[in-house]
């Protein structure tokens, strides 16, 4: 089984994708509620969190982990690497590439959670393969927390987005990652914002892609997660109120939550 986990509901926008892009392969999800939002949290906590959420999917059956937040990967991807011997992605490089292939003026906008701005993973990725671009990025950690409260279209969101989003409207970027999972839920309050020239690059997209060409490249282990026959299933460590609803709105269906304590 495919294990995929985030802080929350972000995540979810990632799974959607991946059972649209890659269908076949049973998925097992992890939504760590009860310490969202990741992107304020330490570099110790954070890294406990995502080894925790990695071991817990692994005893449910996951040969292979998403890492579908960009703040548990930015900090502690290289720890979990490290830690298990199973295939583990995340939503990082599949970023970047797409970044990278789309800018004309190489001026490429990043926006994240306090984490993974300050990890600076996106620009030292960007950087290091094009030294001549350009990466302006910005903290938006506000933005989580109105996702998780449903709060998607409300004039408060779209008055925070426009405040985040203006300095980076005046570095002229042609591209704009969006670096936590969560702001695919903001697509389109974030599109007029930044203006609706810049292309917005999905991370959630992105990864299911790369994950699509993985399995694609790796055919023994695509065979042997498919030949796990399970259905989808999506654990949490908590559920408040608003979840439930924006989980289904994420799938357009209804969604089963397990709360567990992992
Ligand atoms: N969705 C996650 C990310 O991509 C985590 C956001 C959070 O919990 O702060 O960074």
């Amino acid at each position: 089984m495919i294990g995929i986990f985030d802080s929350g509901l972000g995540g979810m926008t990632v799974t959607r994708a991946i059972e649209q892009l890659c269908p076949g392969y049973p998925l097992l999800y992890f939504g760590d509620l009860i310490h969202t939002p990741y992107g304020s949290k330490s570099c110790e906590a954070l890294t406990e969190y995502a080894i925790r959420n990695t071991e817990f999917l692994i005893a449910q059956g996951a040969a292979l982990i998403v890492i579908a937040c960009n703040s548990a990967a930015s900090i502690a991807g290289n720890a979990l690497r490290n830690k298990f011997s199973i295939p583990i992605i995340d939503v990082i490089e599949p970023a970047v590439n797409q970044a990278i292939s789309t800018s004309k003026n190489g001026t490429i906008g990043v926006i994240g959670t306090q984490a993974t701005i300050k990890s600076n993973v996106y620009a030292k990725n960007i950087l290091a393969r094009c030294p001549n671009y350009r990466v302006y990025s910005q903290a938006c950690p506000l933005l989580v927390p109105l996702v998780e409260e449903g709060w998607l279209n409300r004039k408060e969101t779209k008055m925070i987005s426009k405040k985040y989003l203006q300095p980076l409207r005046c570095k002229q970027v042609d591209t704009l990652i969006l670096g936590c999972t969560h702001y695919p839920m903001l697509k389109s309050i974030i599109q007029p914002r930044i203006g609706k020239r810049v292309k917005i690059v999905d991370s959630s997209i992105e990864t299911a892609l790369f994950l699509q060409n993985f399995l694609l490249q790796n055919k023994g282990i695509a065979k042997e997660l498919a030949a796990q026959k399970a259905n989808n299933r999506f654990f949490v460590s908590d559920l408040p109120l608003p979840t439930q609803s924006l989980a289904e709105s994420i799938f357009g269906r209804p969604v089963h939550l397990e709360k567990v304590h992992a």
